[in-house]
């Protein structure tokens, strides 16, 4: 893979169902696998700025500790409230056995 992408994790470290904190240039950002599926989105809540990776998933969705909000790890819309706001969610690929996050542009937020 070429830049921006960044090699975050092994593919198989992480188990479906699970997610793993990585950080880039010192920013937090949550690496989830649903199935076969990976996606990436930033460690941070849009509520109240608290760390996602303290939460839990739901399917596809990444349930907030504090509050409770959860947000789609697709498109990063809350589903729930109290958070109104979107997170940011970022591109992932695979390759050579490894999850590659592309941490230059949210693929949610132009
Ligand atoms: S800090 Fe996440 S829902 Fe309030």
């Amino acid at each position: 893979m070429e830049a921006p992408f960044v090699a975050v994790a092994r593919a198989d470290a992480i188990a479906p169902g699970k997610f793993l904190r990585v950080e880039v240039a010192g920013r937090p950002y949550l690496i989830a696998r649903v199935e076969d599926r990976f996606y990436a989105v930033e460690d941070n809540c849009s509520h109240e700025d608290y760390p996602l990776s303290y939460g839990c998933l739901d399917g596809a969705r990444i349930k907030c500790s504090l509050h409770g909000s959860r947000f789609s790890l697709e498109t990063g819309q809350p589903e729930d409230e109290p958070a109104d706001e979107p997170i940011r969610t970022y591109r992932v690929a695979l390759a050579d056995g490894q999850v590659w996050l592309d941490p230059s542009t949210p693929s949610n937020l132009a």
